[in-house]
């Protein structure tokens, strides 16, 4: 039976350009998508901008844009990378499209007709010379639990507590500098709390149709703790102008807050499709947008990161349900993607950008089969890891999968003429038996099985075995010795069998391959003699005879993993040359050189010798370094500075540095200092790095290294 499936995958927020983790959630469901494609089902993929917002706003008015043109420019940019990493989207809307305004609008109304949303006053910090309320992550200030400056208002990032903007001592709009005043205004809930809101989220939730560990999750959030917390809270879904984003009907200067609009903009972007006439020309679907969703055949199915759980399996079912609207027949939530077992950070030059990884020349099907290759349906991380990646795709593409194309090729063309035995018309069943048929056609409902289940790792580990197989089974024939003898040059001999079969056994594997690598298999299947890939109902049609080999893939070099990961060149700025008048150019934002404030602040005001040498420094070697559990910042450091026991210290250089390679260096250390209780432990001391005053816009930690012959506890003076 042909399944209807409508797919999406999380909407980027319009201030950014993709990164590799946007880049692996495409390729997820890109592969899914083309696998049921291949198997005659109907599917629109679709996916959109997310525009709104307060963070999207600012950001445009810095660029001295609209926000509409600030969203437009970014949109524009995405077409590289969807069509270089082969992304087959069908249609690419945007939340601040006219569909999207009057389908939050209708979805609104609807939760309100069904009495789910109610008034409430909120007091916020306010903006007063920006004359607006301030996001959280736009108010900064003094932690209200370790004091640290400069913390963002809603949690600390040296000491790790989480407060509300208004337990900040001091703060400041991020904005403006302005001291902000707290001020009332009425916000629009949406009542998750009424009873008829959890009874459907509890049992649909639970259903099964959730990943287990995602359920798991979702049934603590519904568990009261000890104090008799817990279930859901009301939804503040309203925010007061100025704000980029969808008014609210009948509620003057109040719009949606963004993560109202941005599911909804799914539906938005399959409906501007359908307008397009999109489903019409692809699959002869002559319905309206509206007539599809009423069908309750069609199936809704989310792709979406580990982060966004939350309003993807409560709010936005909860919208859908009380608006009376089709719900999410899966939600696939996956995890994030690590390199060489770290978060990335892009300072560092960890992660990987993608434009990068295509402008040196790397082929986008290396990068879709290495993540194919890691992925499962659990919501588990995926690492990159490049000497693994070069491995994988070497010896797995091409060494077993293209390999065996190249070496059947020459002794086909050569000895008869690019035709296959006709094996399958001469003896029915014959090839069906010889082991590479074998091998692949045991293995084809587990594979598809497999994919249909996002197991994209145990399908491919599958499709390898089955190349193995059929490699080992041409090693065994040698079919290099059988065509020393002439006898075997002609039609249907023992050597013509033995190339047809491995042929009939790449024709599958490159069936069972296409949806992961759509570039190279549409190739081989041309080398195959088909016009057209095949699809799944397809694949017994035999190969006849096969077309010139071209080369199908090519190894990965490993010092293209050394240029991807090469750590970005900092901007050089010139200073202003003497005499050269008023005509030497601004220097940009994140500029390296400003004359009188070396590093971007002022030197400190002038101390004596003796103010000097109250801060004891030392000669400090690192015996250990470590991750620091739940601290996104922190190393862990074990210091000796010769004292007979060692320190504990943290230090916020987690971006900057992988503990390994700081074991057995030394480095310099405030020993002096008075410890302090940390969410992690005591620090007892501090290890001395260099750093520019705005380490956003000059990123870059680094730690001071004595010159040879330092031993651990000499003073620094
Ligand atoms: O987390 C994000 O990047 C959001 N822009 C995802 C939105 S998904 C959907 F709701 F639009
Ligand atoms: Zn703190």
């Amino acid at each position: 039976m042909s399944r209807q499936i409508f797919v999406t995958t999380a909407l980027p927020y319009a201030n950014g350009n993709f990164h590799v983790g946007h880049i692996m959630e495409y390729i997820q469901a890109d592969i899914w998508v083309r696998f049921q494609r291949m198997q005659g089902h109907q599917v629109n993929f679709v996916g959109a901008d997310d525009a709104h917002g307060a963070p999207i706003m600012i950001a445009a008015e810095k660029a001295g844009k609209t926000p509409q043109q600030f969203v437009a420019d970014i949109a524009a940019g995405r077409k590289p990378y969807l069509e270089g990493f082969h992304i087959a989207f069908d249609h690419w809307s945007s939340t601040d499209s006219a569909e999207n305004h009057a389908l939050a609008q209708e979805i609104y109304v609807a939760l309100r007709e069904a009495g789910l949303i109610t008034v409430r006053p909120v007091e916020q910090f306010f903006d007063p010379e920006k004359s607006m309320f301030l996001p959280d992550r736009f108010i900064k200030g003094e932690c209200p639990k370790c004091g640290a400056k400069d913390q963002y208002g809603d949690s600390c990032e040296v000491c790790g507590a989480v407060y509300s903007p208004i337990e900040l001592k001091n703060p400041y709009s991020a904005l403006s500098g302005a001291t902000p005043v707290r001020k009332t205004s009425d916000h629009y809930f949406f009542k998750l709390s009424d009873p008829r809101c959890m009874e459907f989220l509890q049992a649909w939730t639970q259903d099964g149709r959730l990943q287990s560990e995602v359920a798991n999750k979702i049934a603590e959030w519904f568990t009261k703790d000890e104090s008799g917390e817990g279930g859901l809270s009301d939804w503040d879904i309203s925010r007061d102008a100025p704000y980029f984003g969808i008014e609210i009907p009948d509620a003057p200067g109040k719009y949606f807050y963004v993560w109202l609009d941005a599911p909804v903009g799914y539906l938005a972007s399959l409906k501007s499709y359908f307008a397009h006439g999109g489903p019409k020309a692809r699959h002869g679907d002559a319905r309206t947008f509206e007539e599809y969703m009423a069908d309750p055949a069609v199936e809704q199915v989310h792709f979406i990161g580990k982060d966004i759980t939350y309003f993807h399996t409560l709010f936005w079912p909860a919208m859908l349900k009380f608006s009376g609207r089709k719900l999410p027949t899966q939600i696939n939530v996956h995890g994030f993607i690590t390199v060489s077992g770290e978060k990335m950070s892009k300072s560092r030059g960890t992660g990987i950008d993608p434009l990068k990884y295509l402008g040196l020349g790397m082929n986008p099907e290396w990068l879709r089969y290495y993540i194919a290759a890691k992925l499962n349906s659990k919501v588990e991380d995926v690492d990159f890891n490049p000497e693994d990646f070069v491995a994988r795709v070497n010896s797995d593409l091409v060494g077993k999968y293209v390999n065996i194309a190249s070496r059947c090729s020459t002794f086909i063309h050569k000895y008869f003429d690019g035709e296959l035995a006709q094996l399958a018309a001469a003896d029915e069943g014959k090839l069906q038996e010889m082991i590479p048929l074998q091998a692949v056609i045991s293995r084809e409902t587990g594979i598809a099985e497999a994919i249909d289940k996002r197991e994209f790792g145990k399908a491919l580990r599958e499709i390898m075995a089955a190349a193995d197989e059929i490699n080992q089974y041409f090693d065994t024939a040698k079919p290099w010795e059988l065509a020393k003898d002439s006898a075997q040059h002609v039609a249907n001999s023992a050597l013509h069998e033995v190339l047809s079969a491995c042929l009939e056994g790449f024709k599958y594997l490159t069936l069972f391959l296409s949806p992961i690598l759509p570039e190279v298999t549409r190739r081989a299947f041309d080398f195959l003699g088909f016009d057209m890939p095949l699809s799944w109902a397809e694949r017994r049609q035999p190969v006849s005879t096969i077309r010139k080999y071209e080369h199908l893939m090519t190894r990965v070099d490993p010092k293209m993993l050394d240029a991807l990961f090469e750590p970005p060149v900092p901007p050089v700025v010139e200073a202003p040359k003497p005499g050269g008048g008023n005509k030497a150019p601004m220097p940009p934002e994140g500029e390296h050189l400003a004359l009188g404030r070396p590093g971007g602040e002022e030197i400190a005001p002038t101390i004596t010798i003796d103010d000097f040498v109250k801060v004891d420094l030392r000669i400090a070697k690192i015996v250990n370094a470590e991750h620091v559990e739940g601290s996104t910042k922190l190393l862990r450091l074990t210091l000796d500075v010769g004292e007979g026991r060692t320190r504990n210290v943290f230090s916020g250089i987690k971006d900057a540095y992988n503990p390994e390679d700081l074991v057995g260096k030394l480095t310099v250390m405030v020993a002096n200092l008075a410890p302090r209780k940390m969410k992690f432990g005591v620090s007892e001391g501090m290890v001395l790095a260099g750093s520019h005053a705005d380490e956003k816009a000059n990123p870059g930690i680094y730690v001071l290294e004595p010159f040879a012959g330092a031993l651990p506890g000499m003073r620094v003076r």
